[in-house]
C-alpha cells in the first residue's frame, strides 16, 4: 500500500532563541507543508526524488556518516534514519517522493518538516511520541546542517494542531495548545533568503553558553542578575533571553484576556529585543517589520525564527 505522509511548516509568534537555552517559546504550523509519497521495498536502501532538487538521493543502510551524504539534501534524510537505528528501529527500504509548498531558505522551517516526515515514514508502523521524534529529528539536522538548533521547529512541527499555536516548555518538553481567537489573525511575509549554517548563529548559542557559566541557567535567572555579567555583549545577549520568556507568558496571557493590542505590543518588543541585545536582525528585516506595523490593523510585527533574514510574522486585527 503506498504511503503518504504530510508535515507543516512554522512560524515562530514569539520567543526567539530561548530554546536552546531551555527556555519558553510559542511558534505555530502553518498550511504549507512537505508531502512524502512512496512505498516501502525489501531492499534496504532508500530512494527519494525531490519535485524541489535536481538529484535524487540514494542511502543504503545502515548509514554510516549522514555529514557527507550527497546531494546535500539527503543529509537530512540520512540524519534521521542514522538516528532511527542509533535507537534499535529496524528499517525497511524505502522508494519514494518528496514535494513541499513550505519555501525553502525562508526560515520557515523546511528542513525540520522533511526531517519529520521522514521519521513519520519510517516508523510508521510502530509511531513514537513526539517528543522522543523530535529529539531524534534535532540531534538529526544539528548533524545534516551543522547548526545547533534548539528543539522549537522539530517538536512545534510533531506536534502542533491547525488553529493554535504551541506552547512549548523547553526545559521538560511539555506542550499547551494555545488556541488563536478568530479576532485576530497572524500574518507571515517572506523577506530575504537566508541559510543559518555558517550564520552568526552558533556564536549566539555560545554566548548564551557563557553567560550560563557565569550566572547559571538563563531559564531560571531574573533581570537583576545581569549586574553579574562584566561583558556589555554577554549582558545583552541575556537580557533577551531573559525578557523574551517573560514576554511569551505576557502574549500568552494577552491572548487569553483577548487584549490584542498588548499582544501585539509585545511582539514589536522582541523584534526590537532581538535586533538590540541579540542582534540577529539586519538593516532588511528592520525595514520589513516598519513597513509592516504601519498597514491597517496590525497590532504588532517582528522578524520571526533564526535571524539574519527570513520572514517577518505579524498579528493582525480582523474585526
Ligand atoms: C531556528 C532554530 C530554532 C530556534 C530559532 C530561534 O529556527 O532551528 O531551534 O533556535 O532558530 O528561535
Amino acid at each position: 500500500m503506498p504511503v503518504i505522509v504530510s508535515t507543516p511548516g512554522r512560524v515562530n509568534l514569539i520567543g526567539d532563541h530561548t530554546d536552546y537555552t531551555q527556555g519558553l517559546v510559542l511558534p505555530m504550523i502553518l498550511d504549507v507543508v512537505t508531502t512524502i509519497t512512496g512505498d516501502f521495498t525489501d531492499d534496504r536502501v532508500w530512494h527519494l526524488v525531490s519535485d524541489d532538487e535536481p538529484l535524487p538521493v540514494t542511502l543504503s543502510l545502515p548509514i554510516d556518516d549522514p555529514a557527507r551524504i550527497e546531494p546535500r539534501w539527503g543529509r537530512y534524510v540520512a540524519g534521521v534514519l542514522h538516528e532511527l537505528e542509533k535507537t534499535g528501529v529496524s528499517l525497511r527500504g524505502f522508494s519514494g517522493r518528496v514535494s513541499t509548498t513550505i519555501p525553502i531558505g525562508s526560515g520557515l522551517s523546511s528542513s525540520a518538516a522533511l526531517e519529520i516526515a521522514v521519521a513519520r515514514v519510517a516508523t510508521i508502523d510502530r509511531p513514537m511520541p513526539e517528543t522522543v521524534l523530535a529529539q531524534l529529528c534535532r540531534r538529526a539536522e544539528h548533524v545534516a546542517s551543522g547548526v545547533p538548533c534548539g528543539i522549537m521547529d522539530q517538536l512545534c512541527i510533531a506536534a502542533g494542531q491547525p488553529g493554535h499555536a504551541t506552547l512549548i516548555d523547553c526545559r521538560d518538553l511539555t506542550i499547551e495548545h494555545v488556541s488563536i481567537p478568530s479576532a485576530i489573525t497572524v500574518d507571515v511575509e517572506f523577506i530575504a533568503p537566508r541559510t543559518l549554517a555558517g550564520s552568526e548563529y552558533a556564536d549566539r548559542v555560545a554566548e548564551t553558553s557563557a553567560v550560563e557559566r557565569i550566572i547559571g541557567p538563563l531559564r531560571d535567572a531574573s533581570l537583576e542578575s545581569l549586574t553579574a555579567i562584566a561583558d556589555e555583549t554577554l549582558r545583552r545577549r541575556a537580557r533577551h533571553v531573559i525578557s523574551e520568556n517573560q514576554r511569551v507568558l505576557d502574549f500568552v496571557a494577552a491572548l487569553r484576556r483577548a487584549n490584542w493590542t498588548e499582544a501585539g505590543r509585545l511582539m514589536t518588543e522582541s523584534h526590537w529585543s532581538l535586533r538590540h541585545d541579540f542582534e540577529t536582525s539586519n538593516a532588511t528585516m528592520d525595514a520589513a517589520v516598519e513597513r509592516t506595523l504601519r498597514r491597517p490593523g496590525v497590532l504588532g510585527a517582528r522578524m520571526t525564527g533564526g535571524g539574519f533574514g527570513g520572514c517577518v510574522v505579524a498579528l493582525r486585527s480582523v474585526e
